[in-house]
């Protein structure tokens, strides 16, 4: 979809044109299931698979689609892998946000250049439909950006995957692409990771928050946003701020073990529809204690929606200058208080819900008192 670009994005010096998310890449420790789950909760669509059957010896990856949004799955097929080993000390998480570039090996040559640590250098892979080059760097934690050059390419994915058939296709839910992923990283690297996208991938800070801003009683914390040029890639990057108790960030450092991807947002066109299909299909989400709905027409103004069927869903509404937003945020997929998943309806609003975000802290801390965690 083309997204007209505001100003504000103008900062961003794009050096490293990126076209938007190529596809993103979960460690987890069963690719089979995980990708079953994505397909009956969240209406995702087989696309393509690699693994024993297709030549592949170490490890098997199904990868699943929904409008523009590609989700990859990853599991070891024996003892003793990288793969596994990620799996042991995260948990299930985001191994890879894959970037779509126009020249894979100029965007890594240029990332490493101003600082980046290589992941791996420029490959090129071909199959009868053409061939691809990819490259990689790391990020915060063991997260990475592939660069995915893939304009001489034509087939399904990648070279190397097979077509996934599949007659199991439960209906899609309406998500459309990536909105944003955010970051948490450890207490004072905030500034270094917004600096990171700044210095080695061109990219714009657009927003702070700082524990004024979103604070309880117990836990703080403190969130920058980085943008590319065109707007296409948003990257919220949070770290903890000192409270009595704590923070939710802390509990995701505590079980992820390191930084990485907190949650992965997913545009909507009508937020009512598909979260009620994610209800209906069992996707479990932050509760918003009522009386939120008692005032938050008095924050936000007009919206077009109906409250009754927002309340009833616990959709959360914000607005900034350009408009609103609505959004709501699942409970963790795993089994470790970390990575979940946000689904956001734009109705005008670029910004990231200030007053949500405190709704949405205000949740997660009720979540983790529940777990003893707080
Ligand atoms: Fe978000």
């Amino acid at each position: 979809m083309e997204q007209e670009i505001p100003k504000i994005f103008e900062e961003a010096q794009d050096f490293m044109p990126i076209n938007g998310t190529d596809y993103i890449e979960m460690y987890v420790s069963n690719s089979k299931q995980a990708a079953h789950f994505y397909q009956t909760a969240f209406g995702f669509q087989p696309l393509a698979y690699a693994g024993l059957s297709t030549g592949r010896k170490d490890s098997e990856s199904y990868v699943l689609v929904q409008g523009k949004i590609r989700l990859m799955l990853t599991s070891p097929l024996s003892k003793g892998t990288e793969i596994g080993r990620h799996i042991d000390d995260h948990g299930d998480g985001v191994k890879t946000i894959a970037l779509w570039v126009e020249n894979a090996t100029y965007a890594y040559h240029e990332a490493v250049k101003r600082g980046a640590k290589s992941f791996f250098e420029p490959t090129e892979e071909s199959d009868n439909e053409g061939r691809i080059v990819k490259s990689g760097i790391y990020t915060y934690g063991e997260t990475t950006h592939v660069f995915m050059e893939r304009k001489d390419y034509n087939g399904t994915f990648l070279p190397a995957f097979q077509k996934w058939e599949s007659p199991y296709q439960p209906a899609e839910i309406g998500l459309n692409y990536i909105d944003h992923m955010v970051g948490n990283v450890a207490l004072g690297e905030m500034n270094q990771w917004v600096e990171f996208y700044k210095k080695v991938m061109g990219f714009a800070q657009i927003v702070s928050f700082d524990d004024k801003d979103i604070s309880t009683e117990y836990t703080a914390l403190m969130s920058k946003v980085v943008s590319n040029g065109n707007g296409r890639i948003k990257f919220p990057i949070n770290e903890p701020a000192v409270g009595k108790r704590r923070s939710q960030i802390e509990e995701y450092l505590d079980f992820y073990g390191t930084g990485g991807v907190q949650h992965i947002a997913v545009a909507t066109d009508n937020i009512i529809e598909t979260v009620s299909q994610l209800r209906q299909r069992g996707v479990d989400f932050l509760h918003v204690p009522d009386n939120y709905y008692d005032v938050v027409l008095d924050r936000v103004g007009e919206i077009d929606e109906d409250l009754q069927p927002l309340k009833d869903l616990n959709i959360l509404i914000d607005r900034d200058d350009e408009g609103y937003l609505l959004q709501i945020f699942t409970k963790p997929v795993g089994p470790r208080p970390t990575v979940f998943f946000e689904i956001i309806q734009r109705k005008g609003a670029q910004s990231f819900g200030k007053g949500n975000f405190q709704a949405l802290f205000e949740a997660i801390e009720r979540e983790q008192a529940l777990r003893g965690t707080l």
